[in-house]
């Protein structure tokens, strides 16, 4: 048993609906528990300024549950070992700093809510002596070591229902139309959201496209009577040889910002099929709105996890969903690695089997 009576909760990286509800778990379980809980505000930025935390009790999480979004404010810049300053390399290492006022605050332990990036800062807090727990948190469900991240299901939901909407206009005009979704290394949210929404092509992170073998399926299509198609690419689908669609380079503090193949295969495919096509992006729409009950219920039990591994005194590990259990994992098995969609899983076979194209 460990003797854990402050613990620190934070969220950082991209929002993802479900942060809201894992953080309520955490506060109530926690303070049930007889902890203290103080939400940090603004990822890492919490612990390099105490101002910007607050003590957190059941009374100031009622109502959260059903809410995107993350009451504590996030960031994917304030990463504290390079954070973006003006010094002659572009960022400075303010860790210690964070290390400082951990133990200024009198903090025994703390729950960090976010994605791959987050989870390896947290890890190397860990290695500094921070007794850390992470949670994984993404809607691209990316995070390795877990099988699913809440904020993937309701993007899914969305995404889908967004590609229901398309059919209307796609089979009214006899139109191809193209949807854009979120997903920059994997294509969960492509093919779960493209299966359930009955799309004719999914192009995926993990499977580069050829065009030519898209357009020629849309008109074969067309050939045996078909109006329209529906094309769900994920931001990070490429062309087979080519690369990744990008909106913004990278610069420092910052990961390039992908963006922008949604319109460029609808342009491409007007060009070769001579079939009208229109794009949608859906971006951000992604992870807004209220989590759904999967969501509600899986970042519940992760916050309720969390705590429990503080009061048992176990550190360094990342909850994960490994059905029917949620479990714990070292965070170092986590870091620097991706859970892309493998080749071989059914749910691709069946794709295939079912006549959708991946465009290979
Ligand atoms: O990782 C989640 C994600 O939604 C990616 O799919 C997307 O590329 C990225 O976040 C966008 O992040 P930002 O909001 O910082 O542009």
């Amino acid at each position: 048993m460990s003797h854990v009576k402050k613990i620190g909760v934070l969220t950082g990286g991209g929002d993802a609906p479900g942060l809201n509800a894992v953080i309520r778990a955490v506060v109530k379980a926690g303070c049930n528990a007889g902890m203290e809980v103080i939400g940090l505000e603004d990822s890492f930025d919490g612990l390099l300024d105490p101002t910007r935390s607050r003590r957190m009790t059941p009374r100031d999480v009622t109502g959260i549950l059903r809410l995107g979004g993350t009451v504590l404010g996030t960031t994917n810049r304030g990463n504290p070992f390079e954070y973006p300053t003006d010094a002659p390399e572009g960022k400075s290492d303010y860790s210690d700093r964070c290390v400082k006022t951990f133990a200024e605050m009198g903090l025994d332990a703390l729950v960090v809510i976010g994605g791959d990036g987050t989870l390896a800062i947290a890890h190397q807090f860990y290695l500094k002596g921070i007794p850390v727990v992470g949670v994984p948190k993404t809607i691209d469900n990316d995070i390795w070591g877990t099988t699913s991240c809440f904020g993937f299901d309701t993007a899914v939901s969305f995404a889908s229902d967004a590609i229901d909407r398309l059919h209307t206009t796609a089979e009214a005009h006899r139109r191809v139309m193209v949807v854009e979704v979120m997903g920059r290394y994997a294509g969960w949210i492509a093919l779960h959201a493209g299966i359930a929404g009955g799309a004719d092509v999914i192009l995926l992170p993990e499977i580069p496209y050829d065009l030519e073998k898209v357009a020629e399926f849309v008109r074969v299509r067309e050939r045996l009577g078909a109006r329209f198609s529906i094309v769900v690419v994920a931001e990070g689908a490429r062309p087979l040889g080519g690369s990744v669609t990008v909106q913004r380079e990278a610069r420092p503090g910052y990961v390039e910002r992908l963006g922008g193949v949604g319109a460029m295969v609808a342009h491409q495919l007007e060009e070769m099929t001579g079939k009208e096509s229109r794009f949608v992006v859906l971006g951000h729409l992604q992870r807004g709105g209220a989590p759904t009950p999967f969501d509600r219920v899986l970042a519940t039990r992760f916050g309720g996890k969390a705590v429990e591994l503080l009061q048992r005194g176990v550190f360094g590990r990342m909850v994960a969903n490994n059905p029917p259990d949620i479990v714990h994992i070292p965070l170092l098995d986590v870091v620097g690695k991706t859970r892309t969609v493998p080749l071989d899983y059914d749910l691709l076979k069946t794709a295939r089997a079912i006549g959708v194209s991946l465009g290979d």
